[in-house]
């Protein structure tokens, strides 16, 4: 066991870092108060490689390993989570189900402008009546002569309003409910009409948009992986994305442990440091120790993904522990700073603000928690769904 990062993978840390500290950490608070999404950031990102870092060099990416491109969130969301999901989403939820799952001739076609940056991507799964209930969305692709025709609308869809390509579920199997008869497709900007901009409690450099699919037209060419498949294509895109929330939370917590070590020892009350009072040593030392904590478990989870292994519940518990620490964590920071850690003079209430969602998104706390428990106990703790009248 080699707890050292590759020389490689301290390269891409130290890359992303650097970028982050010119160009994200001097704007952070501004796009947050005015809800920016940060357009000029992402051509600066791409040139840098980051777009697609874990993407082979064939397709048009940087060709390093999953590891690496956690480094990248780690450091994208210690400067701004909102930067951190928008790069997850384009990366994991987008770029890398295509890769898995798509042909040779998809693969060459869409992966190529995803990884070089010159598109963004989104993952469209969510629907109003479809949350942790994936299994149950509504929208529906009906069979045409060459394809399909999609019509139904998805919910906060992270990237919606700036992507060009989408990886959309839809139901092919309207007599079949709940996860069977799903297909996953790739989609263009011109399928889909944004319908609203969502307004959120944190991540205002993100967008969150609804989307409106009014008979979209696709082709058998869009159609990713296997008829009536496409659940399975969520759920594998799912278990690698939340490694993906699972370093976003880490930035965001290490980011709110730099600002209150570096406050506990220049804050003085009661004539000394604060940090020289054990009440606040002992909270630098459980946020040192959950974040070191969140960080072995990401970091595992990102080494079996990247080495072919299991890593469903590996991934769930990294992303449950991660997020549930640094909603803690980031409560603590605040703590330490006391009153003005609750103003806009410091950044952790949007560490704060930013962290709540980690514990949301690509699957609940309580979602992570029912897959880590079927890989104890097996099927027998799956959902069923109540039988209604
Ligand atoms: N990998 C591959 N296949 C899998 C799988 C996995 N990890 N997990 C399940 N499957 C397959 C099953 O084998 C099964 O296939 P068969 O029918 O062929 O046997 C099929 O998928 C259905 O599985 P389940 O019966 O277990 O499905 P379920 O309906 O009980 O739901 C669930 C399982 C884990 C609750 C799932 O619905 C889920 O993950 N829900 C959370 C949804 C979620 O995370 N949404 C995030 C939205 S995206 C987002 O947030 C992006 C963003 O903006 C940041």
């Amino acid at each position: 066991m080699n707890f050292e990062l590759t020389a490689d993978q301290r390269a891409i840390q130290e890359l992303t870092r650097e970028l982050a500290e010119a160009e994200i950490v001097p704007n952070a608070t501004s796009w947050d108060r005015e809800h920016r999404f940060p357009d000029e950031l992402y051509p600066k990102l791409a040139d840098l490689g980051l777009m697609g870092v874990c993407v082979p060099e064939e397709y048009g990416g940087g060709g390093a390993d999953f590891l690496s491109y956690v480094l990248v969130l780690e450091e994208l969301s210690r400067a701004d989570a909102g930067v951190g999901v928008t790069v997850a989403v384009h990366t994991s939820a987008t770029t890398l189900p295509i890769l898995s799952f798509g042909t040779e001739e998809q693969k060459s076609r869409f992966v190529p402008p995803l990884a070089r940056g010159e598109q963004l991507g989104a993952f469209a799964l969510t629907e109003s009546g479809s949350g942790s209930d994936a299994g149950s969305l509504r929208t529906v692709a009906e069979p045409e002569a060459d394809g399909w025709a999609i019509t139904g609308s998805k919910q906060w869809i992270t990237n919606g309003s700036r992507a060009g390509t989408f990886v959309l579920f839809a139901r092919t199997d309207p007599a079949t409910a709940g996860a069977r008869g799903i297909s996953c497709f790739i989609l263009d900007a011109e399928h889909v009409r944004v319908t609203r901009e969502e307004e959120k409690l944190g991540l205002n450099s993100s967008t969150t948009s609804d989307l409106a699919l009014e008979r979209a037209h696709v082709g058998r060419d869009r159609l990713l992986h296997d008829e009536d498949r496409g659940f399975r294509v969520a759920m594998a895109t799912l278990d690698g994305g939340r490694i993906g929330i699972a370093a976003q939370a880490l930035g965001i917590a290490q980011a709110a442990y730099d600002v209150a070590r570096s406050y506990a020892t220049e804050r003085e009350q009661f004539g000394r440091r604060i940090g020289d009072f054990q009440a606040i040593q002992w909270k630098l030392a459980d946020m040192a120790t959950e974040i070191d904590a969140a960080r072995l478990l990401t970091y595992r989870a990102a080494w079996l993904k990247e080495d072919g292994r299991p890593h469903t519940a590996e991934g769930a518990k990294a992303k449950l522990f991660a997020s549930e620490m640094a909603r803690r964590q980031t409560a603590e920071a605040i703590q330490i700073l006391g009153g003005v850690g609750y103003t806009k003079e410091f950044p952790v209430e949007r560490f704060y603000r930013d962290a709540k969602i980690t514990e949301i998104y690509e699957g609940t706390s309580e979602i992570q928690r029912l897959v880590i428990a079927r890989s104890i106990l097996g099927r027998q703790v799956r959902v069923e769904p109540v039988q209604r009248a």
